[in-house]
């Protein structure tokens, strides 16, 4: 699937962030109703073991809460505004469950599932959402995502068919491309810092036959360099500016 979207794959990163709150309903629903192929989203647990979509470690920058997600119940984070913080006109907005967003949206948007349970490597994050995309029959509309390799190879051992991508830390897109990682996970894509990649790596990777995904890349002089040089996606705040770009570097 993730070959048939318009290529290189535009991804709205935690949805359309330039234009409304990061990883909630509404900043997915614009990015569907912008036009774009593709949503990226941080999936984390609850304290009792609910997927929500949210990217920090803590509520505390993106809503008006206190406190570690995973210490927290559902229940708690569901009375939380993740909207004022970005603007007045979104208060009220939630933090997401994972579930709802791949019902609302999981038939629209390709997703791109980064699994950030870094401070909890072991939890049964992955299981759990193994068992969304079952429900949702999202095997062919999903890709996931992590920092942590262990998370990879545990999903793909629940769901083989959907392919998996390792993230590069900023800076570390060499030395991963070199580490036994890549003979440990083998995946098919990888996710570098944009500023990290050259032509010429880009060249070694499709030797390879890797896709490049670069993050997060929000200026029209990046795009259109990034775009030149062959990348296979980029993940952007501002999907609107980058399906613009990508219209001219195509013609
Ligand atoms: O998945 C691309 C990008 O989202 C990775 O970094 O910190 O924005 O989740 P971060
Ligand atoms: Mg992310």
């Amino acid at each position: 699937m993730l070959e048939k979207l318009p290529q290189p794959v535009i991804f709205a990163h935690r949805g359309a962030s330039a234009y409304a709150p990061e990883n909630t309903l509404a900043a997915f629903r614009l990015a569907a109703k912008q036009g774009v192929e593709a949503i990226e989203l941080d999936a984390k647990l609850t304290a009792d073991g609910e997927v929500v979509v949210i990217h920090d470690m803590t509520v505390d920058r993106t809503t008006n809460g206190h406190g570690e997600v995973r210490r927290l119940r559902l229940e708690e984070i569901r009375r939380l505004d993740a909207g004022s913080f970005f603007s007045e006109a979104y208060r009220g907005e939630k933090v997401p469950l994972l579930r709802e967003v791949f019902e609302e949206l999981g038939q629209r948007l390709f997703i791109n599932v980064e699994l950030t349970n870094y401070n909890a490597p072991l939890d049964p994050l992955p299981v759990k959402v193994a068992q969304l995309v079952r429900e949702y029959h999202l095997e062919e509309r999903v890709l996931f995502s992590s920092f942590n390799p262990w998370n990879l190879l545990r999903i793909r051992r629940r769901l083989p068919e959907c392919p998996v991508a390792l993230l590069a830390l900023e800076g570390r897109s060499g030395w991963l491309a070199r580490s036994d990682l890549m003979h440990w996970v083998s995946p098919r894509i990888i996710h570098p810092y944009f500023a990290d990649v050259t032509p010429e790596w880009i060249r070694h990777a499709h030797q390879r036959g890797r896709r490049i995904h670069v993050w997060t890349v929000n200026r029209a002089e990046d795009l259109e360099t990034l775009f030149r040089w062959g990348v296979d996606g980029v993940f952007t705040d501002d999907p609107i500016l980058a399906m613009q770009i990508r219209s001219r570097v195509k013609g």
